[in-house]
Parts: C-alpha cells; structure tokens; sequence
C-alpha cells in the first residue's frame, strides 16, 4: 500500500477494517472543527452514521496515522453522483494544525481523484472558514457563496500521458504517489 511517513506518522488509504480509528478522529474534533466540517451541528450520534457511511459504499478515506496508531487527520474523496462533481472534505485534529497535514492529504486526495479519472472536485463549508478556503486556494480552488455556504470548485484532470504509453496501466500511472513528506 502507498505510504509517505514523516516525524508526524504516515499518511496513507484507510482500509474497511479501520472505520473506528475514522469516527474516532471525527469524534476528538473540537466544536469549533466540527462545525466547519460538518458544515452544522454534528452531535457524535451524527459523526458515527456518518463515519459509517463512509466505509460503507464508495468513499476513498485517506489519513494521517501517528506513531500510536491513531488517526489525526483525514482527507475524504466521495466519487460523482448523476451530474455532481466529487466531493472532498478534510480535518485536522486542533493540535496538529499549521503543520502542513491538510496540504498533505489534499495533495493525496487529489491524486487518487486523478487516478479514478475525475477531473472535477468540490469542497464545501460555511462562509466563514478563512482556514479551508485558503487551503483550498493553494491547490487551485475558486469559490462561489451560496446562503452561508463557500462552495469550492477545482479542476484536477491528469496531464496527458506520453507518446507511446500502453493504457492499460493508466490507473497505476497516476495512482498516488505519496513521495518525501
Ligand atoms: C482546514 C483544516 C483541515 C486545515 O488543516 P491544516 O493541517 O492546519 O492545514 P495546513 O497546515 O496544511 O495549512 C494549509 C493552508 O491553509 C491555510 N490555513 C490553515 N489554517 C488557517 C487558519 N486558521 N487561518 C488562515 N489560513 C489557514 C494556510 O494558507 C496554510 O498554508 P500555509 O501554511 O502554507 O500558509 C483544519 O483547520 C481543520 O481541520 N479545520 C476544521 C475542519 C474543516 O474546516 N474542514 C474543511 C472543510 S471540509
């Protein structure tokens, strides 16, 4: 499995078996962070279908795992539904911010939604969160405002591949590549 691992712990794709390590991250978020990714109120009863929802169908969940096995951070890809784009969202725990971790996991995330052929992303939060929207804007986003609402679009289609390349192992050519963290 891809990994890149730093003095923080690695970042790398939950597996089906690890949804608690997932909710419980959620969980230790503070009221503040919930807010802001939830988008609302997110008592734990909401965190824990939700988190479940997670692993239950399509979602690609991405973490930051420390040296005790616990998650930290994470970085979610929910593929397109009908004509909406992908869906991503992000959380890092209170103190571990400013140390890069998002930027690390939207970098991941983008790069499995390269791999799974989207070429469009959105992110969303509340009007008010300077810190996601100038996350987002480091990787290309542009916002527009909606009712209390920052709705962040990105276009990640992958570059085109080199003459000569033999298709068939186009997925693993642009599958994450969690290089030097
Ligand atoms: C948004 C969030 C995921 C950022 O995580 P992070 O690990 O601290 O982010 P990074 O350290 O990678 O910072 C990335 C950029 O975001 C910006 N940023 C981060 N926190 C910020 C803040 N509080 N205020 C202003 N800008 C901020 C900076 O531009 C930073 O880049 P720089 O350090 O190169 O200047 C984190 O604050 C969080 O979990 N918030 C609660 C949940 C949430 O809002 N999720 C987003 C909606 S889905």
């Amino acid at each position: 499995m891809a990994r890149a691992s730093s003095a923080l712990g690695t970042i790398r794709e939950l597996s089906d078996l690890e949804q608690q390590l997932h909710r419980e991250h959620l969980i230790r978020l503070d009221p503040e962070g919930r807010r802001d990714r939830f988008n609302g109120i997110a008592d734990d009863t909401f965190i824990t279908h939700y988190s479940a929802r997670c692993f239950a169908g399509v979602t690609r969940v991405f973490a930051l795992v420390d040296h005790d096995g616990h998650v930290r951070g994470t970085g979610e890809l929910h593929p397109p539904e009908g004509d909406e784009p992908a869906d991503i969202a992000f959380s890092v725990e209170p103190q571990l911010r400013r140390r890069g971790i998002a930027s690390k996991l939207f970098e991941t995330v983008i790069a499995a939604a390269r791999a799974e052929g989207f070429d469009q992303l959105r992110i969303t939060s509340s009007s008010d969160n300077q810190a996601m929207r100038a996350l987002a804007r480091k990787f290309g986003a542009s916002f527009a405002f909606s009712y209390g609402e920052a709705i962040g679009t990105l276009m990640v289609a992958a570059p085109p591949l080199a003459a000569g390349h033999d298709g068939k192992t186009l997925r693993q050519a642009r599958a994450p590549a969690f290089a030097g963290w």
